[in-house]
C-alpha cells in the first residue's frame, strides 16, 4: 500500500470516518411493497382511527379485507377503501351472527371494550382463523412506577381499594387491556397470538385532540408553555406506522407480545416542539415550566404526549420498544406525521367547531395560557 493512503487510512480509522464493514447480510428495513403470501385479514372494528390505515395497507399489499362493526362509525379517513372490502354487520355485545361459519387467515381485534367480548370473539374464531391480533394498549401497565417497562413487566390485573374517581377510571381500562389479552392468550394459545401495546397513537384521523393540540398551539405562535423538564422524554407512534407494522406482524406470523411506541430514540420534549415548529413559520417564545405542583395546580398535567411526572405516570413514555424494532417497526420522520395530521386537520374530515373549540372552547388550554403565564411569572417574583 502506497505511503500516502496507508497514512490516510490510519488517520481516518483514528478519526472514526472509516466504515467497519460487516460481513453478515443486511437485514432491509424497507418493507417490500407487496407480501407473497395473500391473506384473508378480519377486522373486528376498522372504521374510526386505527382501522383505516391498517385496511389502506392491507389492500396495497394484496390482501382481502372484512371488517365487522354495527355500521354507526362512519369512517372518515380513507373512505375510498371501503368499497373494496366486506363489511360485516353485528354487535360485539350480543350479535355475532355475521362471524360464524367463515374463515379467514387472521383477526385484528381493534374494538375490543370488555373483556367478554375479546372472550367470546376468541372462542367463535378459534377454529376459522390461524392468528389472532389483540390490540392492547401500554395502560397494561399502569400505575407507571418504577423503571421496567418492556413486556416482561407485570400487568394491572386488579383496581385496589380507596381511589379517586379518576385513577379508578385508568385502572379500568387498563385491567380490561389486561384480561382481555390474558383471554386471547387462554384460547389462542401463545403460539397463535399476536399482542400490540401501543403507546398514544397520533396521525390522522385522531379522536382526540392531544396531538392537533401542539400543531395547532404552534401554528398560533406566541408564548407557548412547555410543560416539564427540558429533558424529559416523549413517546407516541403515528398511527400509519402502528397499522401498517401491525399488518406485516401477521404477513410474518410473529406470534409474541409488543409494545408498539416510538420514536426510534430518546426524544425529549424540546425536541418533539422544536420538531413540530420546523413544519411552520409562527414566531415563538417558549416558557419551560418545570415546576410539577403548579403544573397540577393549574390543569396542566395532561398536554399529551407530555406526561408530567406524578409518580403514577412517571414511566409512561418510557416503554421499552427494542422487541418492536426487532419485529420491523419502522417510524416515519415526525415531518411527516405533522405534514400528514395537518392536511387531515384542514380537511372536510374535521369539522370546524372542533378546530374553533381547540383554540377557544370552553375549558380550552390555549384560553387560560396567557393567565397562567402571568401567574407563573409572579409566583418566580415571590
Ligand atoms: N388512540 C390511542 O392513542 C390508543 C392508544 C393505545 C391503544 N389504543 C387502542 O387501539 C384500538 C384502536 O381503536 P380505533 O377506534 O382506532 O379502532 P378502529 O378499528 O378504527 O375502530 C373501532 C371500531 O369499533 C366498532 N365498534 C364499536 N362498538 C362496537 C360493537 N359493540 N360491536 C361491534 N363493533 C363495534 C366501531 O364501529 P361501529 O361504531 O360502527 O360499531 C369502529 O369501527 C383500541 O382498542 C384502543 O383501545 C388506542
Amino acid at each position: 500500500m502506497k505511503k500516502s493512503r496507508r497514512k490516510f487510512l490510519e488517520t481516518s480509522l483514528a478519526l472514526g470516518l472509516v466504515p467497519i464493514i460487516d460481513a453478515s447480510p443486511l437485514k432491509s428495513l424497507a418493507p417490500t411493497k407487496e407480501s407473497t403470501e395473500k391473506l384473508k385479514i378480519l377486522i373486528l372494528g376498522g372504521t374510526s382511527f386505527l382501522g383505516p390505515h391498517q385496511i389502506a395497507y392491507a389492500l396495497d399489499r394484496g390482501h382481502e379485507v372484512s371488517i365487522f362493526t354495527r355500521g354507526k362509525t362512519i369512517p372518515k379517513v380513507h373512505p375510498e377503501v371501503f368499497s373494496r372490502i366486506e363489511q360485516l354487520v353485528g354487535d360485539r355485545e350480543d350479535n355475532l351472527e355475521a362471524l360464524k361459519n367463515r374463515k379467514w387467515d387472521v383477526v385484528i381485534d381493534n374494538s375490543g371494550r370488555k373483556t367478554k367480548w375479546t372472550e367470546d370473539t376468541a372462542k367463535l374464531l378459534v377454529d376459522q382463523v390461524d392468528y389472532y391480533l389483540y390490540t392492547s394498549s401500554i395502560s397494561v401497565y399502569y400505575p407507571f412506577t418504577g423503571e421496567d417497562f418492556s413486556e416482561k413487566r407485570t400487568l394491572v390485573t386488579e383496581i385496589p381499594s380507596g381511589i379517586t374517581e379518576e385513577e379508578r377510571f385508568t385502572y379500568e381500562y387498563g385491567v380490561m387491556k389486561a384480561t382481555s389479552e390474558m383471554a386471547t392468550l387462554d384460547v389462542f394459545g401463545p403460539e397463535r397470538s399476536i399482542i400490540v401495546r401501543p403507546t398514544l397513537i397520533v396521525g390522522p384521523g385522531d379522536r382526540t385532540d392531544r396531538f392537533p393540540y401542539w400543531l395547532a398551539r404552534i401554528e398560533l405562535g406566541g408564548e407557548i408553555i412547555i410543560p416539564g423538564d427540558r429533558d424529559e422524554v416523549v413517546q407516541y407512534i403515528d398511527v400509519r406506522d402502528l397499522a401498517e407494522w401491525m399488518i406485516r406482524l401477521l404477513e410474518n406470523k410473529a406470534a409474541g407480545t409488543y409494545n408498539g411506541s416510538g420514536p426510534g430514540f430518546p426524544m425529549t420534549t424540546n425536541a418533539f416542539v422544536h420538531g413540530i415548529h420546523a413544519s411552520y413559520s409562527s414566531p415563538v417564545k417558549y416558557v419551560q415550566i418545570d415546576d410539577v405542583d403548579f403544573l397540577r395546580e393549574n390543569g396542566l398535567f395532561a398536554i399529551q404526549p407530555w406526561v408530567i411526572q406524578l409518580p403514577e405516570y412517571a414511566g409512561m413514555s418510557k416503554s421499552d420498544n427494542q422487541r418492536a424494532l426487532d419485529a420491523g417497526l419502522t417510524f416515519r420522520p415526525l415531518s411527516e406525521t405533522v405534514a400528514a395530521t395537518r392536511a387531515w386537520w384542514y380537511s372536510e374530515a374535521v369539522p370546524q367547531e372542533r378546530r374553533d373549540n381547540i383554540l377557544a372552547g370552553e375549558g380550552s388550554l390555549m384560553q387560560r395560557e396567557a393567565e397562567i403565564l402571568k401567574k407563573w411569572r409572579s409566583s418566580r417574583r415571590d
